[in-house]
């Protein structure tokens, strides 16, 4: 299941959530709650009513109130009815293997995965370098990671040294490691050598013109997804004037679509430089052998998820699930405490169906499991 951005971001779950909106003051006093309960609950009352009364009283029993007959395909929740229906199968196959959901019905012929990392790096002599780049990291682990990759090719397009990334240390659930931490770095410098140049700190020399304090040096805000021209045209003369320049945030910072020579840079930083500390490859290590060992009914083959079927995630979506007034309340309630008022500003249209239909609804472990 592929995040969006924002999701990401909110990595650090309810309790983190709930604890950072704590820290500002703005969990609901007992009263408002209640308050709001109330109101939603009017709310629904008179919503339910008009639904009644407009659609004729039996018609309406075992139909969800707010799905009218005409919402396209896809629009509700059902996969508990799918998986009732498919449930019989799926006992049949257990029992006689390989049953006919054990075969996956959509086989691509033909198209295989294949590394991005291609022909189109060229391995000539660097070229002397134009000033040093410093970039902080933001947002979840994988915008993390993502940032490192997006610094590495913008530093090749500007024949930058690279500082290796600072994490910004979030506010929610304030991990204050740093890229040693989490990063193998001496393998990150030496698999990048040939392409682009990366220190781990600023040399001396040009620290000490800037304070020896990076917040002196002049930060370029930047626009998410720049082109590479606006940082050839941009970032480039100020990198030139000053020797180094800051671009924090740095998320998302960089276009998808760059020059092919400057994208197998991002691959080559994304699978063969980044590669996990030490400590947590022996954690992985562990728990990979430990999954596997336990998966001996199945041939030692498991399946890892991270569901994130958690309260602030599922309010965030505006998804509808079972769609029932309990549902609403808490969805209502966890967006209220933690983006207070910004799912009721003017202009803000919240449609769970198309949501449904785009699929942008967090699978439920059911579904998960279905998949599985
Ligand atoms: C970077 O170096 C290459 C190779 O010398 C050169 O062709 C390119 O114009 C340089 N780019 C910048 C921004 O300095
Ligand atoms: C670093 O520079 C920033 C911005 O110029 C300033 O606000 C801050 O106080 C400086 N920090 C130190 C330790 O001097």
């Amino acid at each position: 299941m592929g995040l969006t951005p924002a999701a990401a971001s909110m990595r650090g779950g309810s309790e983190a959530a709930k604890a950072a909106a704590r820290r500002q003051g703005r969990v609901p006093s007992g009263r408002r709650r209640q308050a709001a309960a109330l109101l939603l609950a009017l709310a629904y009352a008179a919503a339910m009513l008009v639904v009644f009364l407009g659609g004729g009283g039996g018609a309406m029993r075992g139909r969800r109130a707010r799905a009218p007959a005409a919402a396209p395909p896809g629009s509700v929740y059902r996969s508990h009815l799918v998986f009732e229906r498919l449930l019989p199968d799926m006992r049949a196959a257990s029992s006689s293997r390989p049953g006919p959901l054990m075969t996956p019905h959509y086989k691509k012929s033909g198209k295989r995965w294949v590394p991005c990392i291609s022909k189109r790096l060229t391995q000539s002599a660097l070229p002397p370098s134009n000033g040093f780049l410093i970039i902080e990291a933001n947002g979840g682990l994988n915008q993390q990671r993502i940032s490192i990759c997006d610094a590495v090719a913008v530093a090749s397009l500007l024949n930058a040294t690279l500082v290796t990334p600072a994490f910004h240390l979030n506010s929610v659930w304030r991990d204050n490691s740093g890229f040693g931490d989490i990063f193998d770095e001496d393998h990150f410098i030496e698999t990048l050598r040939k392409h682009v140049r990366v220190v781990k700190e600023l040399p001396e020399t040009v620290s000490v013109q800037f304070d020896h304090n990076i917040s002196s040096i002049p930060n370029m805000r930047t626009k998410a997804f720049s082109s590479h021209s606006y940082y050839l045209e941009k970032v480039l003369p100020k990198l030139l004037e000053l020797g180094a320049v800051r671009i924090a945030p740095f998320s998302n910072r960089l276009a998808n679509s760059v020059p092919s020579n400057i994208n197998a840079l991002r691959c080559l930083a994304n699978y063969e430089a980044l590669r996990f500390s030490e400590p947590i490859r022996i954690l992985a290590d562990n728990m990979v052998d430990r999954m596997t060992k336990k998966s001996y009914l199945t041939g030692g083959k498991y399946i890892s998820v991270h569901l994130r079927f958690e309260q602030d995630m599922v309010a965030f979506s505006c998804c509808i699930y079972d769609g029932d007034l309990k549902e609403n309340i808490a969805m209502e309630n966890a967006r209220e405490r933690s983006w207070r008022g910004k799912f009721h500003r003017p202009g803000r249209v919240i449609n769970p169906e198309a949501n449904r239909r785009n699929g942008r609804c967090p699978l439920t472990p059911l579904e998960v499991e279905m998949l599985e």
